[in-house]
C-alpha cells in the first residue's frame, strides 16, 4: 500500500530477489559532509539538530541528494532515550556524549522508570516530517540503542575505555543491572513502536557494546533483552511488513543465537567473514554489511576492490544489504563514498547478469 518506489532495501532485508544489491551507510548523515557541517553550524548543537524536525529532515536528506543510496535513516541519536529518562544528556564539543546524572547508586537505579513517550515526541515528529519529505521514493529506517548499550552510557556517564562501572555492577549486583535493562527494553519497545506508527518502514537495534561481554554475559544481559524487544514490536504497519535488524558490534560469534530471536536481518561488523555468515544463518535472515569503515581512508581503487570482494563473496544469493561494518568516519573523503555506492550498484548488477 505504501511501499516506497525504490523498495530494493526492504526486499533484500526480507531475502527477496532484487535487481542489484541495495546500499546505505551507518551515520550516512554526518560530519564527513560539508553540507552537514554547515547546517550544524547554523542550528547550534547536535541536540538542537535532533530537536528540530525541519533540521533533522534537512540533514537526513543530505546524503541522499549526493549519492544514490537505497534507504534513508532517521537523523537522531540512541541517547535520546536515557535523556528522556532524566539523565541530562549533553555533547561537549569534540568530546562525545556526557550524562549529568549517571546511574551510580541503588537509589538512582530504583527510581528509574519508563519515560512518558511525549518526552520523545520530537523524534516521532521528525519521523513524520522525513516520511513526508521522502515522498515515498525511499524507505525510512528508524532505530534505537539496545538495552545493554544504553545501559553502558547510563552507568558510565559517557563513552568509556574500560566500562568499569557497568562491569562492576554486572559482577556485584546483577539484580540492579537487570532492573535497568528491563526498563530499557520496555522503553525501547514503545519507542520503536511509536517510530513505526509514525512511518518508519524498518527498524534497527544498535548493540554497539554487546561485544565487550563474555558469551554467557552477552546472552543474559544483552541478547535476552533484544529478544524481548523483537517479540514486542509491531511487525506490520499499513499492510506492510516492518523488518527488524539486530546489530551487535563484535557479535560475530553469536550470529546463530541472534538469528533465533525472530529478527529479520543481522548487521555484520567487518571482522565477520560474510560468506561464513551466509553459511550459518543466510537461509533464515537477511545480512547487512560489512565493509571495514577504514577502507574509506584508502585509495578509490582500494575502496572499489574491497567492495567487490564482499559482493563476490555473497554472489547472487538474495538477502544482502550492503553497508559499512560500523559508522562512517568524519574523516572519510566523500569521493570514496561515491566510489563505494557506485561499485555496489554496478558490480552487483554485473554479477546477476553473468
Ligand atoms: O546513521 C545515521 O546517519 C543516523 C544518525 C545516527 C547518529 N547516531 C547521529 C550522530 C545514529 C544511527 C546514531 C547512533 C549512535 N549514537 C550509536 C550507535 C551506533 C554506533 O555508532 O555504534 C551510538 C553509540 C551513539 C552515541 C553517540 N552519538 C556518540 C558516541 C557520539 C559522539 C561520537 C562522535 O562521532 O563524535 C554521538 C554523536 C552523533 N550522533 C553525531 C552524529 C551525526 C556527531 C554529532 C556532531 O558533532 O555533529
Amino acid at each position: 500500500m505504501t511501499r516506497p518506489i525504490n523498495d530494493t532495501f526492504l526486499r533484500a532485508l526480507m531475502r527477496e530477489p532484487t535487481d542489484y544489491t541495495p546500499v546505505w551507510l551507518m551515520r550516512q548523515a554526518g560530519r564527513y559532509l560539508p553540507e552537514y557541517r554547515a547546517t550544524r553550524a547554523h542550528a547550534g548543537s547536535f541536540m538542537d539538530l535532533c530537536h528540530n524536525a525541519a533540521f533533522a529532515t534537512e540533514v537526513t536528506l543530505q546524503p541522499l541528494a549526493r549519492f544514490p543510496l537505497d534507504a534513508a535513516i532517521l537523523f537522531s541519536d540512541i541517547l535520546t532515550v536515557p535523556d528522556a529518562m532524566g539523565l541530562g544528556l549533553s555533547f561537549a564539543e569534540g568530546e562525545g556524549p556526557r550524562f549529568a546524572s549517571p546511574l551510580r547508586t541503588e537509589a538512582a537505579i530504583k527510581a528509574l522508570e519508563v519515560p512518558d513517550m511525549e518526552k520523545l515526541g520530537y523524534v516521532f515528529n521528525a519521523v513524520s516530517e522525513i516520511r513526508k519529505a521522502l515522498k515515498n521514493k525511499l524507505p525510512l529506517i528508524g532505530f534505537s540503542g539496545s538495552p545493554f548499550t544504553l545501559a553502558c552510557y547510563m552507568i558510565e556517564g559517557g563513552g568509556s575505555d574500560d566500562f568499569r562501572h557497568i562491569k562492576g555492577l554486572l559482577f556485584s549486583r546483577p539484580d540492579l543491572l537487570h532492573r535497568i535493562l528491563d526498563i530499557n527494553a520496555r522503553t525501547v519497545t514503545e519507542y520503536l513502536n511509536q517510530q513505526i506508527e509514525h512511518g518508519a518502514q524498518a527498524v534497527m537495534i544498535f548493540d554497539t557494546w554487546g561485544g565487550i561481554l563474555s558469551g554467557a554475559a552477552y546472552r543474559e544481559f544483552s541478547l535476552a533483552y533484544m529478544r524481548q524487544i523483537v517479540a514486542g514490536l509491531k511487525r506490520e504497519h499499513e499492510g506492510e511488513r516492518v523488518p527488524v535488524v539486530l546489530f551487535t558490534k563484535g557479535g560475530g560469534q553469536w550470529l546463530t543465537e541472534m538469528a533465533d530471536t525472530g529478527c529479520d536481518a543481522l548487521g555484520l561488523d567487518w571482522t565477520v567473514d560474510i560468506a561464513q555468515a551466509y553459511a550459518l544463518v543466510g537461509s533464515r535472515v537477511g545480512l547487512q554489511g560489512n565493509l571495514d569503515p577504514g577502507a574509506l581512508m584508502g585509495s578509490p581503487e582500494g575502496v572499489a576492490a574491497e567492495t567487490r570482494r564482499i559482493l563476490d563473496a555473497v554472489g547472487t544469493r538474495p538477502g544482502h544489504v550492503f553497508n559499512l561494518g560500523h559508522g562512517i568516519s568524519q574523516h572519510a573523503p566523500h569521493d570514496n563514498v561515491r566510489v563505494l555506492v557506485d561499485t555496489v550498484h554496478s558490480h552487483s548488477r554485473a554479477l546477476r547478469s553473468s
